[in-house]
């Protein structure tokens, strides 16, 4: 069983490629910003609390999206492995992922992360704007914002895996294709 996390910044293709991904390897995609996405569309009381943090471009509470997670890994069955794709996102949610695996007699196996230009990044979210009714691509400032959370609140994880012998940067520029290939070279190696 594998575990490996897709990484990057907003914009940086982590949704395109893991639904690939999750094909191609027959791994289980889990995107705790779908997870969110679909409790808002449900109308649940979780999914109006945490609407508003999300159309800021802020981060939920940590214990959120680590409950949301847990319940994932728990309930499929006969998964030959996992792909996280927005999680985690915070250092105490890799700690609190790591221990959950580690319950479970798993690790972290790869961290592959999607390296973007600031531009590319603001370019492909208000092209998705264009498309989506996703309300925090709409405004030019909450892109910037989601950015600058990155940044400040995410990036911090990748020295925290750099320790442990599991980052890859992965160049995220060019062809949808191109950076499938790339990834797809990493995740072939775990196997
Ligand atoms: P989330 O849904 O995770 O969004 P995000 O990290 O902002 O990522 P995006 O979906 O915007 O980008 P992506 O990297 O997946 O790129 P994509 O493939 O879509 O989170 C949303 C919010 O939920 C957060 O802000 C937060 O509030 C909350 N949240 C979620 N998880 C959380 C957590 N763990 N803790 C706390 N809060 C959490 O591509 C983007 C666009 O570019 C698409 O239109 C795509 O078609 C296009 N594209 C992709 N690749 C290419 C390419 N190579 N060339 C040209 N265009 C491309």
């Amino acid at each position: 069983m594998i575990n490996v996390l897709i990484f990057g910044p907003p914009g940086s293709g982590k949704g395109t490629q893991s639904v690939k991904l999750a094909e191609k390897f027959n791994l289980t995609h889990l995107s705790t910003g779908d997870m969110l996405r679909a409790e808002i569309a449900a109308g649940t009381k979780l999914g109006k609390k945490m609407s508003s943090i999300m159309s800021k471009g802020e981060l939920v509470p940590d214990e959120v999206v680590i409950a949301m997670i847990a319940a994932k890994i728990d309930s499929t069955k006969d998964a030959r492995g996992f792909l996280y794709d927005g999680f985690p996102r915070t250092v105490a949610q890799t700690r609190a992922l790591e221990r959950m695996l580690n319950e479970r007699r798993m690790k972290i196996d790869s961290m592959l992360v999607l390296e973007v230009d600031h531009d590319e990044l603001v370019k492909r979210l208000a092209g998705r704007a264009e498309l989506s009714d996703r309300p925090d691509d709409k405004d030019t400032e909450v892109i910037e914002n989601r950015i600058e959370v990155y940044k400040e609140k995410t990036e911090p994880i990748i020295n925290y895996c750099r320790k442990r012998g599991i980052y890859q940067p992965v160049d995220g520029m060019g062809t949808v294709e191109d950076i499938f290939v790339r990834l797809s070279y990493h995740i072939k190696k775990l196997k």
